[in-house]
């Protein structure tokens, strides 16, 4: 038997016959009647039983193959109803435990059955939008896709929420933090490079916004600047929203997301440098903005996303270059998005090998653990950039949602890691 899917017959494709096969989303009993609501990846049908004891006998979320005749129904969702002349069920549902109102914390508790319902779905489609969306800007550009260990001898964005692993009998190796610094290597023969990986940091932040595993989505230019990095950013965030509007509009609309929100980020995004930010807030210098102070100074400019730029040398990580025309500060920018604060880290890199030694001094950093890294200055060193894009950052973004862990399937935090 050939099955259809739903959204054929939504569409008015199918007018007569039609054999379909999904899950019990809901169900309603009148008398004689029984009216199921099949749902299956493409969409959700009401069927209407008559006389057939399966239909009283499947309960919600059981599976089943249905056989039946498509009519027009103005009354019914969608405008198609199915009358159904056969059902076989193919795995009987428990009762399942997901009912309405339930906590977040419960149904993050149930990830692995809440995943089929209809607000984590719209949430993954977006969310493999964003893969696509990010792949196909880099491939449009001539970039090429690289690939890093997930196992690294040493850190690059700071101790503290390094991952120690077990590793027979070696010693101080850890998960990845980051794909840059092998993407360093990579750009002296690819040139053009990107890549979305699983990133590991052991964050102590609990916040709507930490994960301990995330998804990365990076790039690294060779002969790229700052200044040139951060139109690339731009591009490329204007290119995301669109697709996104352009292939998810079921989605956002389930989600009740205001599209507005999202068409009126236009490019160039306002460029403030830390100091101004500081002022901004009237805090002293020195300070390092946490999450809430990052939301406040967007809602106080209200002028859509910003790169924060000239960040103190002493907040960010070793490998950053310094400008020349202000040594306390580095080339490096965080682009913040309307009530989200941070998606993207990025910058211009140190390409010449003597500053390169003097920041991993300055970083107590240790040089023999960073030999291959030194040894990029010393054959044929380049100017270059890149960035880092926290992918379920930005999916909160985009889907207007509250938190991390729900723009990914099965999210790790340092309190979560069932299901
Ligand atoms: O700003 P970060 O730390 O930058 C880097 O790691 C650079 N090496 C990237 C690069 O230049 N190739 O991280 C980049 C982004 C952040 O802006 C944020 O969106 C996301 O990664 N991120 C997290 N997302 C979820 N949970 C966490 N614990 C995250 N830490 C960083
Ligand atoms: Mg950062």
């Amino acid at each position: 038997m050939t099955f259809s899917k739903i959204s054929n017959v939504l569409e008015g494709k199918i007018k007569d016959k039609v054999s379909l096969r999904g899950w019990v989303y809901r169900k309603r009993d009148q008398k004689a009647l029984v009216f199921i609501m099949l749902r299956d990846s493409s969409g959700v049908i009401q069927l209407a039983c008559k006389g057939i004891p399966e239909a009283e006998v499947a309960s919600i979320e059981s599976s089943i193959e249905i056989e039946g005749v498509v009519k027009e129904d103005k009354r019914a969702p969608g405008g198609y109803e199915i009358q159904v002349s056969k059902i076989k069920i193919i795995g009987l549902a428990e009762r399942f435990p997901i009912a309405k109102d339930q906590s977040e914390e419960f149904l993050r508790e149930q990830r692995h059955l809440w995943l089929r319902g209809k607000r984590m779905t719209s949430l993954m489609k977006i969310r493999a939008e964003v893969f696509k969306a990010f792949r196909q800007f880099h491939y449009d550009r001539g970039y090429i896709e690289f690939h890093s260990p997930i196992f690294t001898p040493s850190g690059a964005e700071g101790g503290s929420t390094l991952f120690e692993v077990k590793y027979k009998d070696k010693e101080g190796i850890f998960l990845t933090q980051t794909w840059q610094l092998y993407a360093e290597a990579a750009i002296f023969g690819l040139e053009k490079i990107f890549t979305i990986a699983p990133t590991f940091r052991a964050e102590k932040s609990r916040t709507r916004r930490h994960l301990s595993e995330f998804w990365m989505a990076e790039m690294e230019a060779a002969w790229m600047d700052h200044e040139e990095l951060m139109s690339f950013e731009e591009e490329l965030i204007i290119y995301i929203i669109d697709h996104i509007i352009k292939t998810c509009k079921t989605e956002l609309e389930y989600l009740e997301r205001d599209v507005k929100e999202l068409t009126k980020v236009k490019k160039p995004f306002l460029r403030m440098s830390y100091s101004e930010a500081l002022k901004t807030l009237g805090k002293k210098k020195g300070y390092d903005l946490t999450d809430k102070d990052e939301r406040e100074l967007l809602d106080k400019v209200g002028k859509g996303p910003i790169f924060l730029t000239q960040f103190p040398r002493d907040m960010k990580a070793f490998y950053m270059k310094v400008d020349p025309k202000d040594s306390k500060t580095v080339k490096a920018s965080d682009l913040l998005m309307p009530g989200m604060g941070e998606i993207i880290g990025g910058s211009e890199r140190i390409s010449d090998p003597k500053e390169l030694e003097e920041s991993l001094k300055i970083f107590k950093l240790k040089k023999e653990d960073y030999g291959w890294y030194m040894d990029l200055r010393k054959y044929g060193t380049v100017p270059h950039s890149g960035f880092g894009l926290g992918v379920e950052r930005l999916v909160v973004w985009l889907a207007g949602i509250d938190h991390v862990m729900d723009a990914i399937a099965f999210p790790r935090t340092m309190d979560r890691v069932y299901p």
